[in-house]
């Protein structure tokens, strides 16, 4: 085993490691949420909320994690979530997750706040990447981010439709913490505001590219989003950082897979810090799943290397929780392995996933 091997063997170590090195501020706006946090942790509850139903004396010896998303082979179901201020958490910044993500064989999604920015990301890696923009501009501004996306050889274009108002992240707030993120996408807030499924529709028409909307919350936007030709549906609450008191995202997940039906293809993420919250989300109908603060534990606290062994361990969790359920390959899991309705197991946000941090490890 390699010195990263070794050293990480559990994705809680990640987190740990991460701790110790950033600032106080930088921690914060990494683990944050908006408000009181109910969104947040109702991320978290909602994994909890549901049991499996496993199933056994099966030949389970060979388990295939890989699925497809938009014809790319992803090796486990899960996408890296676009990240604004990765470079707060690691100099190399996008450059280091889209390296780390493509060199594991899965697909990352770039933040139009992170540095190094649309195309120096694409030139660090070749391997397949996503571009989420927040909107900042006019009709224009957007069409040449869209039109840059496409040269630099992005496989799909996105849009985070979850921001028109940047929620009060107390935290932040509290400790007077403002991120290069925060500084970028604080100013021409309106586009945003303005931006609507109209536009959608017109840059539908104009390019032929792959689009995904990113903070779908209701089967309602969801089958909108699939009228206006959207090719991702993704379900998200932004990891409980914009609308507070809203739905946990698997929680959500159901309703939107029930009204798409098979229209388009859906992301979901939301509180995933386990290979059995991938399992859970694909027996729900995901098609994969996004990962946003476990990779960032990973960058913060081991760069590239950090990330990718990050997404190897995810993928042991991930074989060995579809064995143990009887399964072999993602087509033969459904809704019939899991309950729902299971008691929450404790409260905390971050200690329900990795319950050793409650108790000072
Ligand atoms: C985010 N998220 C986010 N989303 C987006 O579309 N563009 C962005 O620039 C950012 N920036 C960002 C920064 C930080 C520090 C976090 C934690 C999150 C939301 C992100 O893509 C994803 O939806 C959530 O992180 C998913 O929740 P988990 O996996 O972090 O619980």
């Amino acid at each position: 085993m390699n010195d990263i091997g070794n050293e990480f063997q559990l994705l809680q170590e990640f987190y740990k490691a991460a701790r110790e090195k950033l600032s106080d501020g930088v921690w914060d706006y990494l683990i944050g949420g908006a408000e009181s946090e109910t969104t947040l942790k109702r991320n978290r509850a909602a994994f909890d909320a549901v049991a499996f139903r496993p199933r056994v004396l099966r030949d389970v010896d060979r388990v295939d994690t890989s699925t497809t998303l938009l014809g790319q082979k992803l090796r486990i179901p899960v996408v890296l979530a676009p990240i604004g201020s990765l470079q707060d958490f690691h100099p190399d910044g996008g450059a280091a997750v889209a390296r780390a993500a493509s060199g594991y064989g899965v697909i990352s999604m770039l933040s139009s706040v992170s540095y190094p920015g649309l195309e120096a990301t694409a030139a660090a890696c070749d391997g397949p990447k996503i571009f989420q923009l927040y909107v900042r501009g006019d009709e224009a501004w957007v069409e040449d981010h869209v039109r840059r996306a496409i040269d630099a050889g992005y496989t799909a274009f996105c849009f985070t439709v979850d921001l028109d108002y940047y929620a009060k992240r107390e935290r932040d707030i509290a400790k007077r913490f403002v991120t290069t993120a925060r500084s970028v996408a604080g100013k021409n807030e309106e586009y945003q505001r303005r931006f609507s499924w109209s536009d959608i529709a017109r840059i539908r028409r104009r390019f032929d590219v792959p689009l995904m909307v990113k903070g779908i919350a209701t089967a309602e936007d969801a089958r909108l989003a699939v009228e206006h030709g959207i090719d991702v549906v993704y379900v998200s609450n932004h990891g409980g950082r914009q609308l507070d008191h809203g739905r946990g995202a698997l929680d959500v997940l159901p309703e939107v897979v029930d009204s798409i039906a098979g229209k388009a293809e859906i992301l979901v993420d939301g509180g995933v810090l386990r290979g059995t919250d991938v399992v859970k989300a694909m027996a729900l109908g995901a098609g994969a799943v996004g990962i946003g603060r476990l990779h960032c534990f990973g960058l913060a606290a081991a760069g590239e290397v950090g990330v990718a062994r990050v997404l190897e361990i995810l993928e042991d969790e991930i074989r060995a929780c579809l064995g143990m359920l009887g399964v072999t390959r993602w087509t033969e899991l459904d809704g019939s392995y899991l309950q729902a309705g299971a008691p929450p197991v404790q409260s905390s946000a971050i200690g329900s996933a990795y319950p050793l941090l409650d108790e000072g490890y």
